[in-house]
């Protein structure tokens, strides 16, 4: 049987990637097999497309052109063959992002948006996407907290930041029997909470 594709969603900062492992671990306590993987990355070329990505300046179409070329490679190499061998893969964002920030926070062409995704993802889509939503406050105090330096995206001004929240939102809202929104300004195990509930259903 095919496993189920699963991606961790949200602005910087809502903190799911303290999240992703942890559901890794719940999922492998049930008996299953489960690859944790990032985008962009995924792959020793995915990775090295990540560091350009997030600290090299470039043009939005080349940014974009670069998460999908990322992206082809991390489905073709890692997602699909584990989902055909029935693995299931839970990955630190995914499509979704590139909606958000690339088409949200910089205004890329939805209609180039969406060419690429066909081709790319094929048929592929997450069986469910987590996206941890928080005010943006919330989220730069976080990022201040861990007091480390920021990449490209990080370092963008607080109006980017709310069209990429808006823009998941609305998302969401259209995607609404694949995509979850869960409360990320609550504490950790309030969190796991409503993760072990929503994935008692899939
Ligand atoms: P992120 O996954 O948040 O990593 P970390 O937790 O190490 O900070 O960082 C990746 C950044 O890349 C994030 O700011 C969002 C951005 N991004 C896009 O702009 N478009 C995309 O398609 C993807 C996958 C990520």
């Amino acid at each position: 049987m095919r496993g189920k594709f699963i991606t961790f969603e949200g602005i910087d900062g809502a903190g799911k990637s303290s999240h992703v492992n942890w559901l890794a671990d719940t999922l492998r306590q049930r008996g299953l097999t489960v690859q944790v993987t990032r985008e962009p990355g995924g792959t020793p070329l995915g990775e090295k497309l990540r560091e350009l990505l997030l600290n090299e300046p470039m043009h939005l179409e080349t940014e974009t052109l670069l998460m999908f070329a990322a992206r082809r490679e991390h489905i073709a190499r890692v997602i699909e063959p584990a989902l055909a061998r029935g693995e299931w893969v839970v990955c630190d964002r995914f499509s979704d992002a590139t909606w958000a920030y690339q088409g949200g926070g910089r205004g890329l062409d939805k209609t180039k948006f969406l060419t690429l995704e066909h081709w790319v993802l094929d048929h592929l889509q997450p069986d469910l996407t987590l996206l941890f939503d928080l005010p943006l406050a919330v989220a730069r105090e976080r990022i201040a907290l861990a007091n480390r330096s920021l990449d490209r995206f990080e370092q963008e001004r607080a109006d980017f930041h709310e069209r990429v929240r808006q823009a998941y939102l609305d998302r969401a809202q259209h995607f609404a029997q694949r995509m979850r929104v869960i409360n990320a300004s609550r504490s950790l195990p309030e969190i796991q909470k409503t993760l072990e509930e929503i994935i008692k259903t899939i």
